[in-house]
C-alpha cells in the first residue's frame, strides 16, 4: 500500500467524489455529485491546504482517501481539519484509515500547523486510538458529532 496526493492520480477523482457524496452529501446542503467533483478538483494540491490523498494497493488501485481542508464545520473558526476519511468495505480493518490519518497529520505539520481538528459521528474510537483528544459533542445538520483535536 502507498499513499499519494490525488494530484498525482487525477483519474481517481470521480471515484473519490462519488464516495464522498454517498457518505457525506447530506451534510452539505445543495451539494450534487458534480459540484463535489468540482470542489475536489480544487483540493488537488501538494504544498498548500486543501490536499486530498489517496491510498493505493500494490496494483495502484484505489483503496481509500482522506483530506486536509479548511472550514469543515461551518461557523467554526478552528483550522485546519482532517476530513473525508473513507475506506471501501472490502478493505477495512487493515490499517488503511490509520495510515491515511498519519499522512494528513504529517502534511499539516509540514505546512507549519501545530494543531489539527476533525469531527466524526461514526468513528471517534478510531481517532482516539490514534492519539486524538475528544473535545465537545454537538448537533450539526441532523447528526450528533464529536469534535476532536490533535497536537502535531
Ligand atoms: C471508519 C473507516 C475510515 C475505518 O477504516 P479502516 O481502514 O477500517 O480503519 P483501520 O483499519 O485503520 O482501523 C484502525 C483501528 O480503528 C478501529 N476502527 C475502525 N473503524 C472504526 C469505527 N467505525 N468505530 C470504532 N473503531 C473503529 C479498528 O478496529 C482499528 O482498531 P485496532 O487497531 O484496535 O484493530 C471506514 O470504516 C470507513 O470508511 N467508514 C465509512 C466512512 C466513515 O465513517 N469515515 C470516518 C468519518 S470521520
Amino acid at each position: 500500500m502507498k499513499i499519494a496526493p490525488l494530484v498525482e492520480r487525477p483519474d481517481l477523482a470521480a471515484q473519490v467524489a462519488a464516495w464522498g457524496f454517498a457518505e457525506w452529501g447530506h451534510l452539505n446542503p445543495g451539494q450534487t455529485p458534480a459540484s463535489r467533483l468540482a470542489e475536489l478538483r480544487e483540493e488537488m494540491n501538494v504544498d498548500r491546504v486543501p490536499i486530498t490523498f489517496v491510498a493505493l494497493d500494490d496494483h495502484d488501485g484505489l483503496i481509500g482517501t482522506a483530506a486536509l481542508i479548511f472550514d469543515d464545520l461551518e461557523g467554526d473558526p478552528r483550522n485546519p481539519w482532517l476530513a473525508s476519511v473513507f475506506v471501501p468495505p472490502a478493505h477495512r480493518k487493515k490499517g488503511i484509515a490509520s495510515a491515511l490519518v498519519r499522512t494528513v497529520e504529517e502534511a499539516a505539520r509540514r505546512l507549519g500547523y501545530s494543531r489539527l481538528y476533525l469531527f466524526t459521528s461514526t468513528a471517534p474510537d478510531l481517532y482516539a486510538g490514534l492519539g486524538w483528544r475528544a473535545l465537545e459533542w454537538r448537533d450539526y445538520r441532523g447528526e450528533h458529532i464529536q469534535v476532536m483535536d490533535r497536537k502535531l
